[in-house]
């Protein structure tokens, strides 16, 4: 049982201004949670925040200084942190030899580079209060499995829960009250494809298409994974996989890897995409 998603602690959340960060929020609040979100957008996180009596601050994850900032102002709230949930994540599809220098730099300085600068910035603020919270990061079933056409975006996700393994084991001795959490969901029905918000827009390719496609037909609301997301944090599970359909792919990864050979994907899975 985790105690870090309760009553009265703070919920500090980066990328909630929409999808699965604002979802995040609307489960945050309903379990009696103080709020801190934060975003790029400034105008949708006023908005949201507005809609929650949240506290909020504008914040680029990839900036050490913003994030520095955000934690800063989390310490000045005065309520003991309960949840930090890293979730602020880009994504743009392509194949690898067609991955441009910049999509590179914009994929890995969101996902990743963003993410070590969230527990560079919390993690030691966490371990120092001693009450129970959590270190909560959003990767993806990216972050385990390799689909074609999106390999930056899966680079980043394997490093964040690479990121997130490691720090469990370095905090597991010295500070057992500070939890750990990965977020793997399948699809969701977000805002992630529209690039045009960050001033990238992407001519619609063969990927992007059917991950469109499988999130309008087959992918969770961010409402419902949100729901799922915090009936696991209370349980304190690390991984959490909101869409079990997903196993079935780890599997025949796990068997190519003790097989030696190269794992196909599993394109006629129940979900494909
Ligand atoms: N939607 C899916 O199917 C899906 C599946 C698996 C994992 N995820 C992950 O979920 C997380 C949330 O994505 P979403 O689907 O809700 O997408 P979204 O585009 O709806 O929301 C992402 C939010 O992050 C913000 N953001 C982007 N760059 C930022 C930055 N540098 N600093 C701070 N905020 C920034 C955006 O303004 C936006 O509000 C991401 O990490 C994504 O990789 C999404």
């Amino acid at each position: 049982m985790s105690d870090a998603v309760r009553s009265g602690a703070l919920a500090i959340i980066t990328g909630a201004a929409s999808g699965i960060g604002a979802a995040l929020a609307d489960e945050a609040k309903q379990a009696g949670m103080a709020l801190l979100l934060s975003d790029i957008d400034e105008g949708k996180l006023k908005a949201k925040a507005a809609a929650l009596g949240a506290d909020y601050m504008v914040c680029n994850v990839a900036e050490p200084g913003d994030v520095e900032r955000l934690a800063n102002r989390a310490a000045s709230i005065g309520v003991p942190i309960g949840a930090v949930f890293a979730n602020a994540g880009v994504m743009k599809t392509a194949p690898l030899t067609k991955t441009s220098p910049e999509d590179w730099a914009f994929m890995i300085s969101v996902n990743l580079t963003g993410m070590a600068n969230m527990v560079r910035s919390f993690v030691p603020l966490m371990t120092e209060q001693e009450t129970a919270s959590r270190f909560i990061a959003t990767s993806s079933v990216a972050g385990l499995v390799s689909a074609p056409l999106t390999g930056a975006y899966n680079a980043t996700k394997h490093g964040v829960v690479a990121i997130c393994e490691t720090l469990f084991q370095e905090l597991r001795k010295n500070a057992p009250h500070v939890g750990v959490s990965v977020i793997c969901p399948g699809a969701v029905q977000t805002d992630i494809l529209n690039l045009e918000k960050y001033g990238m827009g992407e001519a619609p390719s063969a990927r992007s298409e059917a991950l469109a496609k499988l999130m309008a037909e087959k992918g969770l609301s961010a409402q419902e994974l949100a729901e799922k997301v915090f009936i696991e944090l209370k349980k304190g599970k690390f991984w959490i996989f909101p869409q079990n359909y997903v196993f079935d792919r780890f599997e025949a990864r796990y068997q190519a890897i003790i097989n030696g050979y190269g794992a196909e994907w599993l394109s006629k899975s129940k979900a494909d995409g």
